[in-house]
């Protein structure tokens, strides 16, 4: 076959898979739901997905708690099927598994300029925000270079990942553009998809994140997220219940955005800005909005405490389909490189 023919024939496989991967780094919340994972539900419905933890990148700024990252694999998994995440349908693994991905990771250092990685934004972020931790290694400056290994050494066309990951996306694409050039049409450039969603605030307002203690995470039990909603700020300036309130500057508003159908939600934009409905009544909709949406997640998870062995076993068998790729796209890139 011609170059060009076994390109196509590439580009032809690649419209139709996606790649993802999310750090170890603690339990899943409504952020990472609404955020990413609800992406990927929906996308394994419509083509071949992979899906990893990226336990080495977890590495790259916790190596001084890498037993804890270890440790939290399986429960970072757990969350995935809890989610709705099929391993019939994904092919779900653990990226240190998959040793390609790091002998890819080799091959792409040696043709990334130090310079691209420098000026990558988030690169520059992290060493701002994460002061206490020496991130000053050569791992964390190559997270980027990783990242685009495991991306491209499935070479998918698609990416379901958030908004902060696309700096990430955009230098996987020009790693790989670089690698062909150099040796050969072989990677496609993968592009970023975004969930097509509104977002997922915390219950202040502002991102929802751990470290901000803001997050309802996917185990909560309605016992414990009741207090917060009932505690959330709405409209502040909405200080008497027969006052008028404007759900465009209330916490609460986005999450009836996600989580109740559109005829409720104008009911309740029209009820807050007429004061019809108060907003008590308006947090008792939303928890009830809540326990559905939670309920079959629930017990999805007590399915899964009963089988503590199922979650290896996804593991497992993923890792071992992964590899057959992997191993298929390293067969190429060592010949186009003459090794
Ligand atoms: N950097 C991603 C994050 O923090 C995780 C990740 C690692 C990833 N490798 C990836 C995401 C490959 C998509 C594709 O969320």
């Amino acid at each position: 076959m011609a170059s060009d023919t076994v390109f196509s024939a590439i580009n032809e496989l690649a419209a139709h898979r996606a790649v993802s991967g999310m750090r170890p780094t603690g339990a899943l919340h409504l952020g990472h739901y609404f955020g990413v994972l609800k992406n990927w539900v929906a996308m394994q419905e419509e083509m071949e997905t992979f899906f990893f933890v990226a336990d080495w990148h977890a590495l790259t700024s916790e190596y001084e708690n890498a037993r804890g990252i270890g440790e939290f694999v399986p429960e970072l998994v757990k969350d995935w099927l809890v989610a709705g995440l099929d391993p019939e349908r994904s092919v779900i693994f653990q990226q240190s598994k998959v040793k390609e991905h790091a002998e890819l990771h080799l091959i792409l250092s040696m043709v990334t300029p130090v310079s691209w990685l420098e000026r990558c934004p988030t690169y520059k972020e992290q060493l701002q925000q994460l002061q206490g931790k020496d991130l000053g290694t050569y791992g964390f400056l190559g997270y980027p270079v990783l990242m685009s290994s495991d991306i491209i050494i499935y070479r998918p066309r698609w990416v379901p990942v958030g908004q902060d990951q696309v700096p990430h996306l955009e230098m996987s694409r020009e790693i790989a553009r670089r690698f062909n050039h150099l040796y050969g049409d072989f990677f496609p450039e993968p592009e970023a998809r975004l969930t097509p969603q509104a977002k997922c605030p915390g219950l202040d307002g502002r991102k929802m994140s751990k470290s901000y203690h803001n997050t309802i995470q996917l185990r909560e039990g309605m016992d414990s997220i009741e207090p917060k909603i009932r505690g959330m700020l709405t409209d502040t300036a909405r200080l008497r219940r027969s006052d008028p309130g404007n759900p465009d500057v209330c916490n609460l508003f986005p999450y009836h955005e996600l989580l109740t159908d559109k005829a409720t939600q104008e009911d309740i934009r029209s009820g807050c800005a007429t004061a019809a409905l108060g907003c008590v009544d308006c947090k008792k909709i939303l928890l009830k909005g809540l326990a559905d949406f939670l309920a079959p997640l629930h017990e999805r998870r007590a399915a899964l405490d009963q089988k503590p062995e199922r979650v290896f076993e996804v593991l497992q068998a993923g890792t071992e389909k992964a590899r057959k790729e992997a191993r298929k796209t390293m067969d190429g890139v060592r010949e186009l490189i003459g090794f």
